[in-house]
């Protein structure tokens, strides 16, 4: 298939680029888009064959759900059923990097929800996804718009280098702004249960709700037996082809324990700038300083493809506290390690 790529940096001075793209989704194709977390890839969510075709572009296992992105807020009533909660929570958050999983209605296909009884709706922020989804009047079903297993795209750049040639068109809106796929909170009843991290984080979530529970995934655990709630932590996330470690220390035992394997080993090192002024030489891929959870947010899928470009053995990075943005960041980056940390 012959991918078109257009740029679009401002959807009021495109509209007629986003009309055509709202067109294709109309149409039943494919378009991939920026949104402010990462890269979606989306196609028509009241349609099964679109959703087929989602899955087969991504490579992804059809039970794995996609999620529903709206325009606004009050957009959920068509296809979930909504209670006080989801109010709340759209007043505090939506538009933005949060994702609410609620029952959803029959016009809701299967084949969007994984057979499941609920849908996971979200009302993104970025200029060019919300005039998209305005374009095209339908709720736009996007996965991340990466090929299953890799790291989502949070650039164009990474966008075609996975997509280019299994849709119909990429919209190049230059990177992405937080650089993490949203937080997904499922509702039920009374209970609101946070399933995957994201920017806004569980104690801006318990400003809003009385009571939020975190799952096993969410903290990035993940056992053998285990149900996931959300069908996607179960598949191995975000990884990169050579292995991925995590490491647990000081500053010092890590700039001793780095320059101490470069001496027996080649590997890739995800670093903050003041670590590769001290660690000097190749093979540094650089992400944010210590604490500065949001330019580390931002480049960590960019960072991880290109340690990965580098060929090395082995990636090494510091393993983030869990705090705040940082469980976010733990929790993409343990499952990219395939839960290897080591304690230094
Ligand atoms: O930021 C984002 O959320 C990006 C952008 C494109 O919006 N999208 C994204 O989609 O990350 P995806 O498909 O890569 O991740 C969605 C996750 C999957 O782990 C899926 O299993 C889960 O949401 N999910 C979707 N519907 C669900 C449901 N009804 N119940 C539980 N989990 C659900
Ligand atoms: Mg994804």
């Amino acid at each position: 298939m012959k991918t078109e790529i257009i740029k679009i940096n401002n959807p009021a001075e495109s509209y007629r680029d986003i009309e055509r793209a709202a067109g294709i989704i109309r149409a039943g194709g494919l378009v991939v888009f920026p949104t402010e977390t990462v890269y979606g890839l989306g196609g028509n969510g009241t349609d099964p064959a679109a959703a087929s075709k989602i899955y087969a572009a991504k490579s992804r296992p059809s039970d794995n759900p996609l999620i529903l992105h709206i325009a606004k807020p009050s957009g959920a009533e068509r296809y979930a059923v909504t209670n006080e909660h989801y109010y709340k929570l759209a007043e505090a958050f939506m538009p933005g990097p949060l994702t609410i999983i609620l029952s959803k209605k029959p016009v809701v296909p299967d084949r969007v929800t994984g057979g499941l009884p609920t849908v996971a709706l979200r009302c993104p922020s970025h200029p060019v996804a919300h005039a998209l989804i305005e374009a095209a009047g339908l709720p736009i079903a996007a996965p991340s718009a990466n090929i299953s297993g890799r790291p989502s795209p949070t650039s164009a750049r990474y966008a075609i280098e996975d997509m280019d040639g299994r849709v119909d068109m990429i919209i190049d809106g230059g990177d992405c702004e937080i650089g993490l796929e949203s937080t997904i909170i499922a509702l039920d009843g009374d209970g609101a249960l946070l399933l995957r991290p994201g920017a806004v984080t569980y104690d801006a979530l318990c400003c809003v709700l009385e009571k939020v529970e975190i799952s096993a995934a969410a903290m990035g655990e993940m056992t053998a037996d285990d149900r996931p709630l959300a069908p996607g932590m179960k598949y191995r996330h975000y990884a990169p082809s050579s292995p991925l470690v995590l490491l647990e220390g000081s500053d010092e035992d890590f700039i001793n324990y780095i320059k101490q394997k470069r001496s027996i080993e080649n590997c890739a090192v995800i670093c903050s700038p003041v670590e590769a002024k001290a660690l000097g030489g190749e093979n540094l891929v650089l992400t944010g300083e210590a604490g500065d959870y949001p330019t580390q947010a931002r480049r960590l899928f960019s960072a991880l493809r290109e340690a990965d470009k580098l060929g090395c053995g082995v990636i090494y990075a510091r393993k983030p506290p869990a705090d705040g943005l940082g469980l976010a960041l733990y929790n993409r980056l343990v499952r990219a390690a395939s839960h290897m940390v080591i304690k230094i």
